[in-house]
């Protein structure tokens, strides 16, 4: 069975959304460990209200940024860790860590990828003006927010919508569709070529979430 290290900054919204997942037995995996980069993520009450290991983790105490991801990298090794979930880690990972789990670790942004990469993406859209958003889990490369893209769910964008309101909006969808990529991983039928992900034995329009417009 598939074992999930997570990696988190903050209050850990889509961290739950992965346990109700594996709870509810939609997602046949188990999360193995919680860790953090901060020491009061509200992530690490849902890890001990879960019976989930939760180790933080500075990276001010590593003698480099190097050192740091290296240790992140034994820890969830030793746990037997096969994929790795960036759930809201507000860093850009590092390259010791990225070389041990290549196209085995996935992080969820806010915003349909490549627009808008980086902090603050749903303010980022709503000041663009830009109509649809969403939000996109990708495989984790070297850059920012540029790793191949497995599931995106576009969500409208209306006149009125402040960063707060374009952001709960999207936060439903991404607590869909992460969970859900994770489970096509779990099964086997992610396939990367290239940048492109397919997924095996689609059906129809997997992978493309569009919300209704009666969400409002
Ligand atoms: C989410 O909006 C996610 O897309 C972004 O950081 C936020 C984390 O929220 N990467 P939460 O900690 O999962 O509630």
């Amino acid at each position: 069975m598939l074992k999930i290290g997570v990696l988190a900054s903050g209050r850990g919204s889509n961290f739950q959304a992965i346990i109700n997942a594996v709870n509810t037995g939609y997602l046949t995996a188990s999360v193995e460990v919680l860790i953090t980069d901060n020491p009061a993520a509200y992530a690490i009450t849902r890890a001990e209200d879960n019976g989930i290991a939760g180790l933080v983790m500075r990276p001010e105490e590593y003698s480099s940024p190097d050192a740091y991801y290296a240790a992140v990298a034994d820890e969830l090794g030793e746990r037997g860790v096969g994929l790795v979930v960036l759930a809201g880690f507000m860093r850009v990972v590092g390259k010791p860590l990225i070389d041990v789990f290549p196209m085995r670790i996935m992080n969820i942004h806010p915003a349909l990828l490549p627009s808008f990469p980086g902090l603050h993406a749903q303010r980022q859209a709503v000041s663009y003006g830009v109509k649809l958003s969403g939000c996109t889990v990708h495989f984790v490369d070297e850059g920012m927010d540029t790793g191949p893209v497995i599931i995106q769910a576009a969500v409208p964008v209306y006149h009125d919508d402040t960063e707060e309101s374009l952001s709960e909006r999207i936060l439903k969808y991404e607590h869909r569709i992460f969970p859900y990529a994770i489970r096509l991983f779990a099964e086997g039928r992610l396939e990367v070529k290239g940048r492109v992900v397919n997924i095996q034995g689609r059906i129809k329009d997997e992978g493309v979430v569009v919300s209704p417009s009666i969400d409002r």
